[in-house]
């Protein structure tokens, strides 16, 4: 009897110790397989007398019932815990954030645009869009910079087809020609709803002032970390019959302390030179606080719109006065998140775009 009891215990602790279905067929094999345990005691049986034969093999029944049903028990639990590792593994956490569509998002000097017109839009100025293929005339010579003039070479820009032979067109090195493109057709507008006659000399009548910025790609002949061969400028204008410097003091002092959000964001108008403005000035800009806190960085060049400059735009000189300024939105841009090479803008990469949307 004993001995069929250890026959049951080794079988329940070899059924145990197989951790897979494979591993307990084949520790089935040592006790009920055709030279198993169990079936080598019923050998045995064979030489025994009847009355032996009888009791023995009874017992050895029960034996074999016993480990026919642990082996049962064992098979159930291996599936149980299979079952367990596979709902486990395919659960889903219904407590998860969604997976969302990717969304755009404007691109940062976009952004700076945007800013840049909401701010003069609620200064009453206008915005308008021109050609980045400029004639000669509307990127130089209309803005008092003859073919001769040592400031062209300022402009080092790219020349393309179309135009006279000795002033092709080319890709406009700034906004500036916006300034005589936009106020030839303010006065002409203005003369066309007035019955004013058209082209008879210069305006020297009354008329709504002429107030608007012009925002847009422009080119040079440069690349390095802070100069692009395609930036953006934007243009800034405002002529009327008593518009003076301090206005444009004012008007741009109140821009890049809206833009930057900072009411004691310092300003310095440093005296420069431009062909189509006198008195010209350079705009520079100084933190309070933060990492560009105490140093002059320049933002714009601006100054009074020059007596030849307005005469190209249609206007009397003596009756009507103006600024202009000309700023960089890139620069403004990097100024702004504190990004400090210039061509991240224009490199496309994802990474660094996702930051500002
Ligand atoms: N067009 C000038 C430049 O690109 C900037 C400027 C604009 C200066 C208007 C004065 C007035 O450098």
């Amino acid at each position: 009897m004993n001995e069929f009891n250890n026959v049951i215990d080794s079988a329940r602790a070899a059924f145990e110790r197989a951790s897979a279905p494979a591993e307990l067929e084949n520790a089935k094999a040592l006790f009920l397989g055709k030279s198993g345990r169990i079936t080598e005691l019923m050998k045995g049986l064979a030489t025994l007398g009847a009355q032996e034969k009888k009791s023995l093999g009874a017992a050895i029944n029960r034996a074999k019932q016993a480990i026919e049903m642990a082996l049962d028990e064992r098979r159930q639990a291996l599936a149980n815990a299979q079952m367990q590792m596979q709902l486990q593994s395919e659960a889903l956490d219904v407590t998860l954030p969604g997976r969302r569509r990717g969304q755009g998002g404007l691109h940062p000097v976009a952004l700076t645009l945007e800013r840049i017109e909401a701010i003069f839009g609620s200064m009453g100025f206008d915005v308008a869009q021109g050609p980045e293929i400029e004639t000669d005339w509307f990127n130089f010579t209309a803005l008092n910079t003859p073919e001769d003039h040592p400031a062209r070479s300022m402009h080092d820009t790219f020349y393309v087809e179309g135009g006279p032979q000795n002033a092709p067109n080319l890709l406009r090195t700034h906004t500036s020609p916006m300034q005589i493109r936009y106020a030839v057709q303010h006065v002409r507008q203005h003369r066309a709803t007035t019955g004013t006659a058209q082209g008879e000399g210069l305006f020297a009548g009354s008329m709504p002032e002429i107030r608007v910025i012009a925002p847009g790609r422009t080119y040079r002949v440069d690349s390095d970390a802070t100069h692009s061969p395609m930036f953006h400028q934007c243009e800034g204008l405002w002529v009327g019959e008593n518009v003076s410097f301090k206005d444009l003091k004012f008007v741009f002092t109140d821009f890049c302390r809206t833009f930057f959000e900072s009411d004691d964001l310092e300003l310095r108008f440093r005296p420069s030179f431009f062909p189509f403005t006198e008195p010209s000035a350079e705009i520079d800009i100084r933190f309070q606080d933060g990492p560009l806190a105490g140093r002059w960085l320049e933002v714009a060049g601006s100054g009074q719109v020059h007596p030849n400059v307005i005469r190209n735009m249609g206007l009397e000189p003596e009756r009507f006065i103006g600024f202009a300024f000309g700023m960089g939105p890139d620069r403004l841009t990097m100024l702004r998140y504190g990004v400090n090479d210039l061509r991240l803008f224009f490199d496309g990469d994802i990474r660094f775009l996702s930051q500002f949307s």
